[in-house]
C-alpha cells in the first residue's frame, strides 16, 4: 500500500513538551550567575536574557564568550549589555587551553553556571572538572538521537517523524549526561534543515530558560 501524502495541504502539528514544573518548584531564591558560551546567532543566548529580563528566570548573565568573530551573538549581547569576550579557538594549540582561559574567565566572573547556548566546540574535562555537574548543554535533537554536528540534517536524513531538542548536564562524551528537558517537534513533509531548525529554535527558547532553573532546583545549591 503507497501512502499519498498531499504537499498541498496543512499540516497541524502537535508538539510534546516534558512536563512543565509548577512556578514554585523552579523559582530561584536568588540570581544564579550564568556564564554563557555561543558560536553563532545566538538566539538561545538572546531567550535567556529576555527570560531573565521577564522575571522568568532569576539569574545573572555576567559575561559572554564567543569563539567566532563574526557570529552574530556579539551584536546581541551588545544589545542586552553583557559583557561579551572573544576567545577564538584557531589560537589555541589544544582544547585544553582553551578550556583553561574560559576557567579563568569565568572564574573572574564569579559564574556559577556554564550555559553552552550554541557552543559549537568540544569541551574537555578540564572545563567538566572546574565546574562538575555545572555545564548545561543545548542540542537540537531528542538525546540521544543524532549527536554531534548536523542534527537537523541527521534527523531529516533518517525520515523519523518527530525529532526536538534537548537540554541536559553536559558530561565528556559529546551530547551526553543527565537530560534536564527536552521538547517534540514534528517533522513536516517539505521540511528543509532551514525550516524545521526554525521550529526546534522556538521550542527551546521556550525549554532552555525553565531548564536552567531546574538543573539550579534539583543540582545546585538552591
Ligand atoms: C541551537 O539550535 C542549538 O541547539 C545548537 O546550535 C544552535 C544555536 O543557535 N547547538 C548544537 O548543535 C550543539 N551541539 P543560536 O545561536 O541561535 O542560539
Amino acid at each position: 500500500m503507497t501512502v499519498q501524502i498531499d504537499r498541498d495541504r496543512n499540516y497541524s502539528t502537535l508538539s510534546l513538551v516534558s512536563p512543565i514544573p509548577p512556578p514554585e518548584d523552579i523559582r530561584l531564591d536568588r540570581a544564579i550567575r550564568l556564564g554563557v558560551m555561543a558560536s553563532g546567532s545566538g538566539t538561545n543566548f538572546e531567550a535567556l536574557a529576555q527570560a531573565i529580563d521577564n522575571r522568568e528566570l532569576n539569574a545573572q548573565i555576567p559575561v559572554l564568550i564567543y569563539n567566532n568573530p563574526e557570529a552574530k551573538v556579539k551584536e546581541k549581547a551588545k544589545k542586552w549589555n553583557v559583557p561579551a569576550i572573544l576567545l577564538d579557538h584557531r589560537i589555541y594549540k589544544r582544547r585544553e587551553d582553551l578550556d583553561r582561559v574560559i576557567i579563568e574567565v569565568f572564574q573572574q566572573n564569579q559564574v556559577e553556571w556554564i550555559v553552552m547556548a550554541g557552543w559549537m566546540r568540544i569541551i574537555t574535562s578540564v572545563l567538566l572538572d572546574a565546574f562538575p555537574n555545572r555545564v548545561i548543554n543545548i542540542h537540537p535533537s531528542l538525546l540521544p538521537s543524532f549527536k554531534g554536528v548536523r542534527a537537523i540534517e541527521q534527523a531529516l536524513e533518517s525520515k523519523v517523524k518527530i525529532t526536538g531538542c534537548t537540554v541536559h548536564l553536559a558530561s565528556l562524551e559529546v551530547d551526553s549526561g543527565p537530560i534536564i528537558m527536552q521538547a517534540a517537534v514534528p517533522i513536516l513533509p517539505n521540511d528543509t534543515p532551514e525550516t524545521l531548525h526554525a521550529r526546534i529554535q522556538i521550542q527551546e527558547h521556550k525549554i532552555f530558560p525553565i531548564a536552567i532553573a531546574l538543573a539550579a532546583k534539583q543540582f545546585g545549591f538552591q
